[in-house]
């Protein structure tokens, strides 16, 4: 099969993009509206105009840990989501410190529950802590509820941003939009605390969530720095693949996450007028991390990986090294961190543990620091 038409830089009429600002002007531009048209759906991309904060309570010394924790609830048009900020304990008030703002879908919310066990493996806010970094948690729950909405949007930020659900068509917004709008409410606030430096604010994200940091990501600057875990299928995960087992359009489409317009590419994904590897080139200059794991074949390790050698010509575009792998297969465990497009493959099944967090920040270092 010719994937030239798919190539992040060759126009739609067919042009070679060989600068920046074409780059920036045309195709990166063509590129959003085939995501939000075909797959994410159209969401209002402007600040509601009644946003407000409210830091309902500040703990030091949470739990013991030498960890200070907000709780922070945002509101806006007649809605509230509230989520959690933890910040080292040393800088409070002191220094401001880089952020990994991380979005965790509800079963993770439930099982690990992070903001209880600050020294889980998931989400290890301690460790993250000691490392100079602070730590906001999303609950996708306190966004948007998974898996409710069909046919109809008329639940969380939904129900507030768009009330008149007969507003909406193929195109408009799933849930990993609602998801990626409520990170950017949260971006929104953390703009205002001073004790973070709100230009070093990195999204993370597993699974669903990790599809939902990426077209966050993709849909808002202001995040510095990206990090995909196992987001496979319309994640990170090229596609068009063919690996055994991977995860298609079909089964992702039971879902409430992207709109209309994707399902109908169910049976017929060769119609698709872009692939994901086109998502992770949104994102560039900006640093980008994918990590997948060996036996996760549902998400699909080796599409995540060839998207990311597929969006590597953008970043080259910008004068930066893309992904960089000298290895012809991929060594399992082994960070590779020289380019701004950044991957290892953890062993193992669909997860995110400690060792993924000690190796994403050791390239989030080089950013963020
Ligand atoms: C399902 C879904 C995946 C998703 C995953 C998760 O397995 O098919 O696309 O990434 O759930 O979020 O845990």
């Amino acid at each position: 099969m010719d994937y030239s038409r798919l190539d992040p830089l060759i126009s739609i009429s067919g042009e070679k993009i060989q600068n920046v600002y074409d780059w920036e002007t045309y195709r990166r531009e063509e590129i959003m509206v085939l995501l939000s048209n075909f797959i994410y759906g159209v969401r209002p991309m402007e600040k509601p105009h009644d946003l407000s904060f409210s830091v309902d309570r500040i703990t030091e010394d949470y739990m013991s840990y030498p960890l200070v924790k907000k709780d922070i609830t945002i509101s806006f048009l007649g809605f509230s989501m509230p989520f959690t900020l933890f910040l080292p304990k040393e800088c409070y008030k002191k220094t401001p410190v880089p952020v990994f703002l991380h979005v965790l879908n509800e079963s993770h919310m439930q099982k690990v529950d992070p903001v209880n066990n600050p020294e889980n493996y998931f989400l290890p806010i301690a460790e993250i802590a000691k490392r100079g970094y602070g730590c906001a948690v999303m609950s996708t729950l306190d966004v948007s509820p998974d898996w409710i909405h069909k046919p109809e949007f008329k639940k969380g930020v939904f129900a507030a941003v768009q009330p008149d659900a007969s507003d909406r068509d193929n195109r408009s917004w799933g849930n990993v939009s609602g998801w990626a709008y409520g990170a950017s409410r949260i971006m929104d606030y953390l703009e205002t605390d001073i004790d973070v430096e709100h230009t070093k604010v990195a999204i993370s994200g597993h699974s669903r969530a990790g599809k939902a940091a990426l077209w966050a990501s993709a849909t808002d600057k202001r995040f510095a720095l990206c990090i995909s875990n196992d987001s496979g299928c319309s994640g990170a995960a090229f596609t068009r693949g063919d690996s055994e087992g991977v995860e298609r359009i079909w089964n992702i489409n039971i879902s409430d996450w992207f709109c209309g317009n994707y399902h109908k590419f169910n049976e017929r994904e060769e119609m698709l007028p872009c692939d994901q590897h086109m998502l992770l080139a949104a994102i560039a200059p900006r640093p980008l991390y994918v990590k997948s794991n060996e036996e996760d074949a549902w998400a699909g390790p080796d599409e995540e990986l060839r998207s990311c050698k597929l969006a590597s010509p953008v970043y080259e575009l910008y004068g930066l090294p893309g992904f960089i792998m000298d290895d012809e297969k991929v060594e399992i465990n082994k960070p590779y961190h020289e380019g701004t497009i950044a991957y290892h493959r953890a062993p193992g099944d669909h997860n995110l543990e400690e060792h993924d967090w000690k190796l994403f920040m050791d390239f989030a270092d080089r950013y963020l620091k």
